[in-house]
């Protein structure tokens, strides 16, 4: 964490969220994994959500509180992909992350977007870090760090 460099920083409205994610799937290449750091309800299922309407699929994002990994089949840079949004929230120890073989499927094809990794964050490597912060009702204070 403390060797990471500071790649994006912008307050962003609710209004500007599909904006943020234009910059994030930009930067975005095969492999990625985004590690969504912020308190309940700032907005990390809100921007997953928006990140897979631009990536064109057809599902509807929900919040992956209860079933902790969910996949999406999308295009991504012109090619077929998985966006994978990762919910950390429920997990308890380490061990679990193993059991449900988290580790094995963020080393594959996709991009993943992880809720509550900084819970476990020795599990990753090589991550940005997206860090946001409230700063009132309809703007958050976004920071990226890779
Ligand atoms: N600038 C903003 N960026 C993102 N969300 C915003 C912003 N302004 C307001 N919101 C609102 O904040 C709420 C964020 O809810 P969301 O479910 O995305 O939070 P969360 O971080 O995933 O919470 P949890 O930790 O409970 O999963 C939504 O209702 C969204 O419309
Ligand atoms: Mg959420």
């Amino acid at each position: 964490m403390l060797d990471k460099k500071l790649v994006y920083q912008k307050n962003i409205s609710i209004d500007e969220i599909d904006n943020l994610s234009s910059t994030i799937i930009d930067i975005a290449k095969n492999k990625d994994i985004f590690i969504l750091n912020g308190d309940l309800g700032y907005g990390k299922t809100t921007l997953v959500r928006s990140i897979a309407n631009k990536m064109q699929t057809n599902t509807i994002v929900s919040s992956p509180t209860f079933t902790i990994i969910n996949e999406y089949d999308v295009i991504f840079k012109n090619n077929e992909t998985i966006l994978r949004h990762v919910d950390l929230y429920r997990l308890d120890d380490i061990a679990e992350a193993y059991t449900i073989g988290l580790l094995d499927i963020i080393y594959e094809d996709g991009i993943t977007f992880v809720e509550w990794g900084s819970k476990f964050i020795d599990l990753f490597n090589n991550y940005y870090f997206i860090d946001i912060k409230m700063l009132d009702e309809n703007n958050r204070a976004y920071k990226i760090l890779k």
